[in-house]
């Protein structure tokens, strides 16, 4: 069937970082359709094989592929690292939209140009390089550090976002930049805006920290609108499948969106 305004979009992520891009994506388009897919079995991705996740990328294209959504967005940066193409050949002519263009954008590009931006990500994301290739496509004379942040995830998953272990690992891990007066710092993997605060503490001012959630809900907006599939009439909705263990998962979901989230069902993708 082909997809129309009112098929929903398609978001997924390793887990619940993803819903940091739900929650910028429902407050610009509330009019639209949601379906998320959270891998809360195979979380975290960032610490596996470039392979692996794009054969778990490509089972949950498939999956959303058969709910008919009219968009892909590829909330996780991990995946948009290893398998935006793959994922991207395998929808056709759904449109697909990854978290990294959209950050790396926003890291260069005026009104906001920054000389030195650092990256933070998964060893995966890090490892790829593939932030710092998309900034410098975009200027080549932005000089980029990253750092792999890999305990972030698992710390995310278990709700510690803002307590003392939080805020120790985070100062562990952002030392380094802490010297490299850097402009801007980008949140590459989208389990970490829910560390925001901290984050923004440890840095202090002088650094943007930039979250992509928003400029991936202006990028959905303009192509959807763009491909005439933009559902303006809606009355909304969310529907969220995942892995394993709905129930913790909705707890989560329900205290990061801060609203009641009526239906996580278990699917099996694989
Ligand atoms: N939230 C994901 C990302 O943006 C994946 C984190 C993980 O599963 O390691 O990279």
């Amino acid at each position: 069937m082909k997809p129309s305004p009112s098929s929903p979009i398609g978001v997924f992520d390793s887990g619940i970082g993803g819903l940091t891009v739900v929650k910028s994506v429902m407050e610009r388009l509330p009019e639209e359709h949601i379906l998320y897919f959270g891998d809360t079995a195979r979380v975290p991705y960032g610490i596996k094989s470039m392979e692996t996740v794009r054969e778990y990328a490509l089972q949950i294209t498939d999956f959303l592929l058969r709910r008919n959504v009219k968009m892909i967005v590829i909330a996780c940066n991990t995946v948009s690292a290893a398998a935006e193409q793959d994922v991207r050949l395998r929808a056709g002519e759904i449109p697909v939209i990854g978290v990294v263009e959209a950050g790396a954008r926003v890291a260069a590009e005026a009104p906001h140009p920054h000389s030195v931006v650092g990256v933070i990500g998964t060893l995966a994301t890090v490892g790829s390089g593939t932030y710092e290739r998309s900034i410098k496509a975009i200027d080549s004379s932005i000089q980029v550090f990253s750092k792999a942040c890999p305990l972030l995830v698992p710390l995310a998953e278990e709700g510690w976002v803002d307590n003392d272990v939080a805020l120790l690992t985070l100062e562990h891990y952002l030392a380094d930049f802490k010297t490299k007066a850097l402009d801007a710092l980008i949140l590459g993997c989208t389990h970490y805006p829910l560390f925001k605060e901290g984050i923004a503490q440890v840095m202090g001012e002088g650094t943007r920290i930039i979250d992509s959630a928003d400029a991936v809900a202006d990028m959905v907006d303009a192509r959807l609108r763009a491909a005439g599939l933009r559902n303006t009439e809606g009355t909304g909705g969310f529907e969220c499948f995942v892995s394993d263990k709905p129930q913790r998962f909705q707890t989560l979901a329900e205290r990061f969106l801060g609203k009641a989230v009526h239906r996580v069902e278990i699917v099996n993708v694989s």
